[in-house]
């Protein structure tokens, strides 16, 4: 989200899928499951091998009450609903959903490897198919960037929340200053340049992942979108030089 004050973003133009395409669900998953075997792999090399502990801080914020249930959507790999389930105040069950098949396949094997019971459902994320009110935690992460609707999302995210239930997301955030500059710098030359390498994508998914980088509220303007769509006490921490945030919000009763 932009002010009058600050320049359009500069998109590269070259990403597997626009940004500002409002009907661009199918191609982000045709996106996703080209690069779902190296995904993890791409994380730890493209984070420093920090992403572990981005998502480790955000099953923190989440603040676990022991014997509840959790949601992850947009699950990916399964790293985040696999840390919710190593969380020292147990769970009573972590759920996972994907819209990428081949997400979930790896999401399945890594739990099946870590001897885990994880439960995982297709189901997009703007499109839950969860009767209201149903869990106690609903975790996202580097998923809500994605959504066609961003506002749309957060309201079906709230809709499967028990009232008092907690929403926690992890995301990329657009960095200003000069740090913005050098983050600007890395996601837009160095990230695409190793991850359309690495993952082989044609498609120039890490290009993408620049782009909508680029176009995602900053962090500010994501707390006031998280209370819009019906969340109170929100409450949002940055981290990696205020590149990622955490943001954790309650569902208001
Ligand atoms: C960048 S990956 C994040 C994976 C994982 N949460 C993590 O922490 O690494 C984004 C995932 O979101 C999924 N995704 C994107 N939009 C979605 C939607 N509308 N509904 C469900 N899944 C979606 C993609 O298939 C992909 O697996």
């Amino acid at each position: 989200m932009t002010t009058a004050t600050e320049p359009e973003p500069k998109l590269r133009g070259d990403s597997a899928v626009d940004p500002k395409d409002d009907k661009r669900g199918p191609r982000v998953r045709a996106m996703f499951a080209g690069i779902a075997r190296r995904y993890d792999l791409l994380n730890r090399i493209i984070s420093g091998g920090r992403d572990q502990a981005w998502r480790r801080k955000t099953v923190k914020m989440a603040g676990l009450r022991g014997g509840e249930q959790v949601l992850d959507v947009c699950c990916g790999t399964g790293d985040l609903a696999l840390m919710f389930h190593r969380a020292k105040a147990k769970p009573a069950r972590v759920v996972a959903s994907d819209f990428t098949p081949e997400m979930l396949r790896l999401s399945a094997e890594k739990a099946g490897r870590a001897g885990i019971s994880l439960p995982l459902f297709a189901g997009d994320a703007l499109h839950l198919p969860l009767p209201d009110a149903c869990f106690d935690v609903v975790s996202v992460g580097y998923g809500v960037r994605n959504f066609q609707d961003i506002d749309a999302g957060l309201r079906e995210l709230a809709r499967v929340l028990k009232p008092g239930g907690r929403l926690a997301i992890l995301e990329a955030t657009p960095a200003r200053g000069l740090i913005g500059r050098f983050a600007n710098w890395y996601i837009n030359r160095v990230v695409p340049w190793v991850g359309n390498r690495l993952t082989g994508s044609s498609d120039r998914a890490y290009s993408y992942l620049a782009d909508s980088i680029q176009l995602f509220p900053d962090a500010a303007a994501l707390k006031a979108r998280l209370e819009a769509a019906g969340f109170t006490d929100v409450k949002f921490r940055k981290l990696n030089l205020g590149t990622m945030a955490i943001h954790v919000g309650i569902r208001a009763s």
